[in-house]
């Protein structure tokens, strides 16, 4: 029988989580207060001796019905805040019941502990494939006065540094309450110093994920989307950081939020410098009705902790979200290379152009043609067709069958773009269901590259969507999918609800949208889907959870991918990272770079092309073609060893990061100057992750070096000359 997870001690109410990692506790304190002690470093036992201390504070008053002045749930570190029983500090959840007040006092009630680890219905989170691989707390809070009982889980893995938190709002109070605000998660801390940082990931379409850390002052700090989606502009995870916390030491709790729509994380800090952070669905133009006897799960948050800083932190989380958030046949599979035509025809192509391409492709080693946007309905330009999946008549000669049979007749496979959850106005579908559209009916909705949302909250518009992708995935060959989604959500109103139900469109959206990537990626399991939204705009756990990768961004700029590519990273395994070689200039920068430059970046990813083939010299087919044999002979290395960072390109005109295969026996790294330097430094990196003691050859020069010497004395980078130079190691034990 395998370790506990879990201990329960009933006399002192303590709840105590662990592993060899980590430890969460929590204990019901006086008056069924449920407190956070500690999340953090693996303790042996835990023997109570750190009860919140007691202390009168001037206008932090009692815990309603106690008259002890020296407890007050104003300061106290609690699991779940109420609303209105004098905690002054950013309230888990607002909920209103029918006579309007929305004033609510949540005591411990009862738990459960359970093995393994609860599904969550229809939403996307981590999974456990075997029973004892994690065991769950549920513990039970219960309004004072009223039948509202929130349900907070906790799973705690055995081999992973991982706590998944989630809470479930139940209804038994006869009548009708609405939910205005529900935090998945709350996490108070102590005023130890133990954080004093925030990272995060925000950006904008083309410039997604950066890094930006800053230090907490007192207030509260959010970082949200409102778009309707996880979004380029701030995405859903950040990262508590102690002060001297780096790459490679120090304390580090990420939280990464599994939902791909509106988020927000608050971090306040309250008048005796004590943190309380909250994750969960945006309450921005959100409520949620639950009538008697109904209950709302919220999405879930993976908690993690590193005591050795970020890398260990981010490794936790590519482990988890590569293992155990991704599904399907593609999960542990090696990715094709592709070539997608976007940026070599955009749409403008004909069956002739995409044979020659094809057959480039086929010539150069490339294994995965993809057919991007423009091959359905009239769809010449970005101003119509969305929502007619179905072939652009007399746009392909011999039909989409007919490219599809050309690609795999040439041995490679075959892919295809569609944007499912849009409609254009110049479109079929608007003619024959125009309130497909999600607006409110009379008002002009607000357009965005020409095209609208489709209310995918309703079954009909999911079913008919479902049944026109179906019908060319029954009738075309396919082997990989791109799933884009090229606008922000506006004009959130749905006629399929009542008016005071409103605030629940943008909630049922998303759940609409899981809902028909679920029969979608069920049905068709051979196929290897790919999220994407305009670049990386749905870059989240949620999304992964149905698609295994993901564009990054629509910027293929090697210089800025650096960025964009290394601020993934922080939480999002590379597996999940595509990363294409486009042409130069570049069409997002203008910026000319080489094509070993080029290929170096995209090699970091999941690799492919994005240019005309047709174009390329002589001499840049020989180079495509070596890349091509070098990225399959490190594929299994990038796609599935540890990653990490070394230096970052956001603190100066260098990058360098690496890769580490299990058995510590291969590693890749890569190195770069930004710009060219007149009197150059001599930049050094100091390597990581290598055996101490065995003999790396480099495969490219046969010098041997041992992994200590590498991992302590470092290397020089060469000797770079101009802006924009690259360089991968591979090295190989002896
Ligand atoms: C989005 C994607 C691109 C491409 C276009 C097609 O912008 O991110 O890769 O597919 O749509 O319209």
């Amino acid at each position: 029988m395998s370790k506990s997870l879990i201990t329960v001690e009933k006399e002192t109410g303590v709840f105590h989580l662990h592993n060899n990692e980590i430890s969460y506790i929590l204990q019901v304190e006086d008056e069924n207060v449920l407190s956070h002690i500690y999340f953090g470093k693996r303790i042996s036992r835990y023997s109570n001796h750190k009860q919140y201390l007691r202390r009168d504070r001037g206008f932090s008053g009692n815990v309603p019905g106690q008259a002890l002045r020296e407890y007050s749930k104003d300061t106290l570190p609690q699991e779940f805040s109420s609303h209105g029983s004098m905690d002054y500090r950013i309230p888990a959840s607002i909920i209103k019941r029918e006579n309007g007040s929305n004033l609510h006092d949540f005591r411990y009630d009862s738990y459960q502990v359970v093995a393994g680890k609860p599904a969550l219905e229809g939403l996307p989170a981590a999974y456990i494939e075997a029973e004892d691989e994690a065991s769950t707390l549920i513990v039970t809070l219960k309004d004072r006065d009223q039948a509202i009982y929130l349900d907070l889980l906790y799973t705690i893995y055995r081999d992973r540094g991982v706590v998944a938190r989630s809470t479930k709002v139940r209804n038994e109070t006869g009548g009708k309450i609405s939910i205005e605000k529900i935090a998945s998660m709350q996490l108070d801390l102590t005023n130890s110093g133990r954080f004093t940082d925030v990272l995060s990931l925000p950006g904008a379409h083309v410039r997604e994920r950066h890094v930006a850390r800053e230090t907490l002052t007192n207030g509260t700090k959010v970082f949200e989307s409102r778009r309707g989606a996880s979004s380029h502009h701030m995405n859903s995870f950040v990262a508590l950081m102690g002060q001297d916390a780096n790459e490679f030491s120090g304390e580090v709790m990420g939280m990464q939020f599994v939902y791909s729509g509106n988020h927000r994380f608050e971090i306040e800090k309250d008048q005796i410098d004590q943190l309380r952070v909250l994750v969960g669905i945006n309450p921005y133009n959100f409520s949620w009705e639950l009538t008697q006897g109904e209950a709302f799960q919220t999405p879930e948050v993976l908690l993690v902790y590193s005591d050795q800083g970020l890398n260990k932190m981010s490794d936790t989380y590519h482990c988890l979200l590569r293992e155990r958030v991704a599904r399907g046949e593609h999960r542990d599979q090696e990715r094709p290379i592709l070539v997608n035509n976007w940026e070599a025809t955009y749409f403008d192509f004909t069956s002739k152009k995409i044979e020659q391409i094809v057959d480039e492709a086929a010539d150069l080693g490339i294994e995965m043609f993809v057919l991007d946007d423009g091959w359905f309905g009239a769809r010449t330009s970005d101003n119509s067709s969305l929502g007619d999946w179905f072939e652009f008549e007399g746009k392909l000669a011999n039909g989409l069958k007919g490219i599809a049979d050309y690609v795999h007749g040439k041995g490679l496979k075959f892919g295809l773009w569609f944007e499912p959850e849009m409609i254009s106005i110049d479109s079929k579908l608007y003619q024959e269901h125009p309130d497909y559209l999600m607006q409110e009916p009379g008002r002009t909705p607000s357009s965005s590259r020409d095209q609208h949302l489709l209310d995918m909250g309703r079954k009909e518009v999911r079913e008919n969507i479902q049944q026109q992708i179906e019908s060319i995935l029954d009738s075309v060959p396919i082997d990989y999918i791109k799933w884009d989604m090229n606008r922000s959500m506006s004009d959130a109103y749905s006629i399929a609800l009542a008016p005071e139900n409103q605030g629940e469109t943008a909630h049922r959206y998303m759940l609409g949208v899981y809902e028909l990537l679920e029969n979608l990626t069920t049905k068709y399991s051979n196929i290897l889907w790919e999220g994407c939204s305009g670049g990386g705009g749905r870059f989240d756990a949620g999304f992964l959870h149905y698609m295994p990768q993901s564009w990054a961004s629509d910027n293929t700029d090697a210089v800025e991918r650096l960025k964009i590519q290394y601020g993934t990273s922080i939480a999002y395994p590379i597996s999940n990272s595509t990363a294409h070689v486009s042409a130069v200039p570049n069409h997002q920068t203008g910026r000319v770079t080489s094509l070993k430059t080029r290929g170096d970046v995209a090699m970091c990813g999941v690799f492919g092309y994005e240019l005309d083939l047709t174009l390329l010299s002589e001499e840049e087919k020989v180079e495509i073609k070596e890349q091509i044999t070098f990225y399959q002979a490190v594929r299994p290395l990038v796609q599935f060893g540890t990653f990490i960072r070394l230096a970052s390109p956001f603190e100066g005109n260098t990058a360098a990061w690496m890769f580490v295969d299990e058995a510590k026996s291969e590693a890749m790294v890569f190195i770069t100057r930004v710009l060219g330097e007149a009197q150059p430094l001599f930049h050094e990196v100091r390597l990581a992750g290598l055996e101490p003691e065995t003999i790396y050859t480099d495969m490219e020069t046969g010098e041997t070096y041992a992994g200590d010497e590498l991992m302590n004395l470092g290397v020089y980078f060469p000797d770079f000359y101009g802006d924009f130079q690259t360089k991968l190691i591979h090295l190989k034990k002896q």
